[in-house]
């Protein structure tokens, strides 16, 4: 009885001393199929519950975060990414709902750029220019998934090979996201990637966020703050033309919060070029080891706020503009501006504008970047 009680009383010690409470026990990941691709690749989703109970799911197709369930100002769990029920949504989809982007997030001028004195001519999937690394990017490829049970919340290791000349992009390409479901309902992506030639790479994240719910309406009232005094003005192809133009008495200046809505219809050439907001915003802390404050975003309805932190020198902020009408999760429709996205990032065309951060990767060098969003209530 008294060895009972002993080992009792031990155990109890040992749970104080390494900090796990009843609370945290909560925390885990479940794996479910998703599926199978259409040369018969099965697909898994991997559910993260961190120890508050907020959720989300993502799968090892394109790495895409299929829901995300956080907290309103009254504790509801509600989903704010867009996406669908299931895999063929995915496969079908032309919008790169929630997806991983690469190699090279963002425009390529007429799917071409120099490299060592090398042309590469790339895929043109969007009028005469890249999008998002081609017709076949990292948002359709299949990555090799690792749950790792991490100590600030559950994490999902992905890894994905990008051929030599996959997409007309050079060099083998070995690329590592890690995303962290922490416990303070942050999504924490490390990406990491080496390759054995010089190429290029730019990745991203391409979640379509609704703090009031995927599909509950547009997001014309949602404040935004961009942390940017310039952004890269835009031809009509929505390619930069290198010029970066001051905020200051534009459309373009979030530097306090704003409604998204309040001057979208503006007249404005740069407006109308992206028939929105469709713009990167220059991160004044250029490239840093250590994510700082990028932008936030904030519903005055559900009280919910998405604070993003990146160590990339660019964002773009993309007022979902080109949405037309998909039929989405729960048989919700997603219209124009139902959503937006802050895709961290360098700069677009960037390997096509010298003044730009460089893109380059050399074989040797670790690219590495990370970007996180963090949910609370306001
Ligand atoms: C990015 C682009 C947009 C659009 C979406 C996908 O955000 O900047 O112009 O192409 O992707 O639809």
């Amino acid at each position: 009885m008294r060895t009972k009680i002993l080992t009792t009383l031990l155990v109890l010690g040992l749970f104080v001393i390494s900090g796990v409470d009843a609370a945290q026990v909560k925390t885990n990941i479940k794996k479910q199929s998703f599926g199978k691709t259409a040369d018969g690749t099965p697909v898994d989703l991997h559910i993260l519950t961190n120890r508050t109970g907020a959720e989300t799911a993502i799968t090892n197709y394109g790495g895409i975060v299929v829901w995300l369930k956080v907290p309103d100002r009254k504790g509801n769990l509600g989903d704010v990414v867009l996406g669908y029920d299931s895999l063929d949504g995915y496969r079908n989809d032309k919008a790169y709902l929630g997806a991983l982007i690469g190699r090279y997030g963002n425009r390529i001028a007429h799917g071409k750029f120099i490299l060592d004195g090398i042309t590469y001519t790339l895929p043109q999937n969007n009028g005469e220019n890249t999008l998002h690394g081609g017709i076949k990017g990292f948002n359709k490829q299949v990555w090799q998934a690792e749950e790792i049970p991490g100590p600030n919340g559950p994490a999902l290791r992905l890894h994905y090979v990008s051929k030599d000349g996959e997409e007309g992009f050079p060099g083998n390409l070995s690329v590592q996201v890690i995303y962290t479901w922490t416990d303070q309902n942050e999504l924490k992506i490390e990406y990491s990637a080496t390759t054995d030639k010089d190429t290029v790479l730019n990745l991203t994240q391409h979640s379509y966020f609704n703090l009031a719910g995927a599909g509950s309406g547009d997001v014309l009232q949602h404040q935004v703050t961009l942390h940017s005094d310039h952004f890269t003005v835009i031809d009509s192809t929505l390619i930069p033309t290198g010029e970066i133009r001051s905020v200051q008495g534009t459309p373009f200046d979030f530097r306090t919060p704003v409604a998204i809505g309040a001057r979208i219809d503006d007249n404005d050439q740069q407006l109308k070029y992206g028939i929105g907001y469709d713009h990167n915003w220059v991160l004044e802390s250029g490239r840093s080891d250590a994510p700082f404050l990028a932008a936030q975003a904030y519903d005055p309805h559900s009280g919910r706020t998405l604070k993003v932190w990146t160590t990339e020198p660019g964002i773009q902020f993309y007022s979902g503009n080109f949405l037309d009408g998909i039929r989405g999760k729960a048989g919700k429709i997603y219209n124009r501006r139902d959503a937006f996205c802050l895709e961290t990032q360098h700069y677009p065309d960037s390997p096509n504008h010298p003044n730009f951060p460089s893109t380059v990767l050399k074989p040797g060098e670790h690219y590495h970047s990370i970007t996180v969003y963090k949910f609370s209530v306001q």
